[in-house]
């Protein structure tokens, strides 16, 4: 497995990220046009885990996830890959922190320009559940990183659960300017996020399987700290822990907002791990 020496960069605490939240008073309603950075997103693609530099309170995050855990629980949910409902439904529960009509089980879905389409035909509009009142810091944390614009959520990968190899770009309709990312609140020993290149993955049984493993690239990422986890590219998340479950908050920047793209820009300027070849 290919490892990367990504984990340990500059530390910018909060304060860093309230300096830039100020620039969101004057860009509350719509993304910044012509303001893409087309060689930023070009470094993106290609690399696997980047370590954005920010750091949160642990402590805080993992008095909050218990109380989530205390007010409702969390609930299975199958997913959208119809095929692996079964897999999904044993290895992943989540609740959304931003989602439809007030509703933590609502959501919890690629933030797709169809997906969202479809819900605003709806009539309904992204916003916080009834779970953020639990959770006044993660929702903080969420507007400090201006991605209160798209779902977010908190989801749980099960003892021994994994999911199925997919993309978010190829194939599902992601934007390529909005990336993934988690802040990882509770992470097994043996948890890895994995990340592919298609080419490299051949279907078995129904399931895609890496055909090298030298070409996967794993990473275990920090707790409190937020990753982008690349979604343009085959990714899985594997716990080989047979006791504990990993817990995360996962939640989606906008390249073309302003903030986020300072974070990425500053990252990527950091970053000096490996890369999808
Ligand atoms: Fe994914």
């Amino acid at each position: 497995m290919a490892t990367g020496n990504w984990v340990e960069k500059q530390r910018v605490g909060v304060g860093a990220i309230r300096e830039m939240a100020t620039l969101r008073q004057h860009d509350r309603l719509a993304p910044i046009a012509n303001t893409m950075n087309p060689e930023l997103q070009a470094r993106l693609k290609i690399i696997p885990h980047l370590d954005l530099g920010l750091e949160f309170d642990l402590d805080r995050l993992r008095l909050e996830a218990a109380r989530i855990t205390d007010y409702v629980g969390y609930e299975s949910r199958a997913g959208n890959v119809a095929l692996h409902g079964d897999l999904y439904r044993r290895s992943w529960q989540g609740r959304s922190l931003i989602g439809f009509e007030y509703d933590s089980r609502k959501g919890i879905h690629e933030p797709t320009p169809e997906y969202l389409e479809g819900v605003r035909r709806k009539g309904l509009s992204l916003g916080p559940t009834d779970l953020a009142a639990e959770v006044p810091y993660m929702m903080e944390i969420i507007n400090q990183l201006d991605a209160c614009h798209l779902p977010a959520r908190v989801m749980v990968i099960v003892p021994a659960g994994h999911l199925v190899w997919h993309s978010h770009m190829q194939g599902r309709g992601q934007l390529p300017t909005c990336m993934t990312v988690h802040i990882p609140i509770e992470m097994p020993e043996r948890f890895s996020y994995e990340v592919t290149a298609n080419e490299n993955l051949t279907r078995v049984h129904g399931f895609l399987q890496p055909l090298d493993p030298s070409k996967v690239y794993s990473a275990r990422y920090p707790t409190g700290r937020a990753t982008c986890f690349n979604s343009y590219h085959y990714h899985n998340v594997v716990n080989r822990d047979f006791e504990q479950s990993r817990i995360s908050i996962m939640l989606f920047m906008e390249l073309d907002r302003e903030i986020p793209r300072r974070i990425f820009e500053r990252a990527v300027a950091a970053y000096s791990g490996p890369v999808i070849g």
